[in-house]
């Protein structure tokens, strides 16, 4: 059996934090509401200088640091984005040149439950046997689309990349178990109008659709619940464990209240939960590889844990995988020894 282990990982998020207080004075809000409702407390935002792609080659070069790899090495490139800096060419096309190396190079849409179906992608990859080193980014510069008038939407989005490097690995490592799905009928629940090649039905109405986000948040808080805890158990299951076996639950940072119900569904405690939402809000694609990575540095992951992804989003669309953390099997014993020592126990890179 070919596996594809998680070998290194890395994040990135603009230097601008953008405080609740600071919303308070942009629209009717406050503090005690915004915490209550959602656990968001800051966010960054990308500044003049940031973009999807300068997020992306920041975090890549981290995960490519904490992995002990190059550019050279990596054979393919899979970016998961619903903010891509243009629409032609792919994100991972313009995320390779600033990288360097020859790699193949293509985007997943799926908005915020975009990089979960992206390490799905990949790690199929190596584990047909395609290819053997793989990068996937989750990204996204979602407050370029946010209209900072609309305090429904405005206090809970934040820009960043997180990125995996998976290699191919004879040991049960990396992604054990998938489950992808997509209610496209929901898609008027959240989404940006007027922000694609659709061309309107009448000119004169075209300066009137706006491309900033517009969402029901009941509806999607409704979808949310049910989904994500749904799929997290069904993608534990899949892969043959029980709740006792999941070590940690990595969700999508969207709302702590969402985060408690999935939590919940799979009986685990607060201490097995990551939440980092009260610093980055909800950053999209970018949200699990953040948590992942910040997990990873702050050494709360060991070889051989149990990890649930789940997220959730636009689409409306939703995914959970159950990653087996660790590097055994990979052949590379450097690899292990730099775990070892302590080498780059992960990279956090905020600059
Ligand atoms: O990646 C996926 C992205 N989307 C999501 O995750 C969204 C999921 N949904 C949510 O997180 C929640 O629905 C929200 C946080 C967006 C809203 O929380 P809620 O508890 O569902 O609030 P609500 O929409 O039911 O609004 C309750 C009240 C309303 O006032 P009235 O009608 O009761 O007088 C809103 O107008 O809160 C008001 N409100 C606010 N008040 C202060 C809405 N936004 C704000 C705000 N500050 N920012």
């Amino acid at each position: 059996m070919r596996y594809a282990a998680i070998t290194g990982c890395g994040m990135a998020v603009p230097d601008r934090v953008l405080t609740n207080a600071e919303l308070e004075k942009m629209v009717d809000t406050n503090d005690e509401w915004i915490v209550s409702r959602t656990g968001i407390r800051e966010r960054r935002v990308a500044g003049p200088a940031d973009s999807t792609t300068s997020l992306s080659v920041k975090a890549a070069r981290a995960a490519l640091a904490h992995a002990g790899l190059t550019p050279d090495d990596i054979q393919l490139i899979v970016v998961a984005t619903c903010t891509p800096d243009q629409f032609i060419v792919s994100e991972a096309c313009l995320v390779q040149a600033e990288l360097g190396g020859s790699a193949a190079a293509f985007d997943v849409g799926a908005a915020c439950s975009g990089f979960v179906y992206a390490l799905t992608v990949g790690s199929m990859f190596v584990q047909q046997g395609l290819y053997d080193r793989v990068l996937v980014i989750g990204a996204d510069t979602l407050t370029r689309f946010i209209d900072y008038t609309d305090r429904s939407t405005c206090i809970l989005f934040g820009d960043g990349a997180g990125a995996m490097v998976i290699e191919a690995s004879d040991q049960p490592r990396g992604l054990l178990s998938t489950v992808m799905g997509a209610d496209g009928g929901g898609n008027k629940h959240l989404y940006a109008p007027g922000w694609g090649a659709i061309v309107p039905e009448s000119a004169e109405l075209f300066p009137e659709i706006r491309p900033y986000m517009q969402m029901n948040g009941q509806e999607v808080f409704r979808f949310a619940v049910r989904v994500m805890g749904d799929a997290a158990a069904e993608a534990v299951q899949k892969a043959g464990l029980s709740f006792d076996d999941i070590d940690m639950l990595i969700p999508h940072q969207a709302n702590s209240r969402i985060i408690d119900a999935a939590a919940r569904r799979l009986a685990l405690p607060r201490e097995k939960v990551l939440v980092n939402l009260d610093r980055y809000g909800n950053t999209s694609a970018a949200s699990v590889p953040i948590a992942l990575a910040e997990a990873s540095g702050q050494g709360k992951l060991n070889e051989g844990d149990n990890l649930v992804l789940v997220a959730f989003g636009a689409g409306l669309a939703w995914a959970a995988g159950v990653v087996r953390w660790g590097v055994a099997g990979v052949p590379r014993p450097e690899l292990a020894a730099r775990r070892g020592a302590g080498v780059l126990a992960a990279i956090s890179d905020g600059d």
